[in-house]
C-alpha cells in the first residue's frame, strides 16, 4: 500500500469503543452458551434413553455458535475487531434431567438480559445499525425462552412418570422453535 494511503478500515470505523466492547462481551456469552449446551449434550448422551435430549442440546450448541459467528462478522464488517475469547470449562455433570433444563432456562434468561442491555446501549449511543442488528437477537431470545419454559413445564407435569419421560425424549425436537428438526 502506498505510504500516503489511509487504510480503508480507518475511514469506515463505525463502532464506538463501548459498543465494540459490548458486542465482544456478547461473543463471549454466545461461545459460553455453546460450550454449556455441548456439555449438556455430552452428559445426556451417556445417560440411558435420552437420545432426543442429546440431539436437542447438540443442536442448541451449534445454534449458539452460529449466534457467535453472526456477531463476529458484524463487528468486523462495521470496522471493529472481534476478539475470539478464552473459555472456562462449563458445568459437565448434572444431578438430574430436571436440573439440566432449569439450567438451560436460567442461562437463556441471562443471555436475554445481556441482549437487552446491549440494545439499551445501542440506543444510548445512537448506533441505529447495531440496534437494528440486535433485533434479530431479541426475537431469537423470545423464542429460546419460550422453548426453555415449555420444556420445564412439561417436565414438571411429567414428574417421575417414566412413560411421560419416554414421550418427552421422543418429542423434544418438536419444541426447538423455528429451526426444530431442520438441522
Ligand atoms: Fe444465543
Ligand atoms: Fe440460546
Amino acid at each position: 500500500m502506498p505510504q500516503n494511503k489511509v487504510p480503508l478500515i480507518k475511514l469506515c470505523t463505525m463502532l464506538s469503543k463501548t459498543i465494540q466492547e459490548g458486542l465482544n462481551n456478547q461473543v463471549l456469552m454466545e461461545a459460553q452458551s455453546s460450550q454449556a449446551y455441548l456439555a449438556m449434550a455430552s452428559w445426556a448422551e451417556i445417560q440411558p434413553g435420552l437420545e432426543g435430549v442429546t440431539e436437542f442440546f447438540f443442536r442448541q450448541s451449534d445454534e449458539e455458535r452460529v449466534h457467535m459467528l453472526k456477531l463476529i462478522r458484524f463487528i468486523n464488517e462495521r470496522g471493529g475487531f472481534a476478539t475470539v475469547p478464552a473459555l472456562e470449562q462449563p458445568v459437565v455433570t448434572f444431578k438430574s434431567l430436571n436440573y439440566v433444563f432449569k439450567e438451560f432456562l436460567a442461562h437463556e434468561l441471562k443471555v436475554s438480559g445481556s441482549i437487552n442491555e446491549l440494545v439499551h446501549l445501542a440506543l444510548a449511543e445512537k448506533d441505529y445499525a447495531t440496534h437494528n442488528f440486535l433485533q434479530w437477537y431479541v426475537t431469537e431470545q423470545m423464542e429460546e425462552e419460550r422453548t426453555a419454559r415449555t420444556l420445564n413445564d412439561k417436565l414438571e407435569m411429567i414428574g417421575d412418570d417414566r412413560s411421560g419421560l419416554y414421550l418427552f425424549d421422543r418429542d423434544i425436537l418438536n419444541y426447538g422453535g423455528q429451526d426444530a428438526g431442520k438441522k
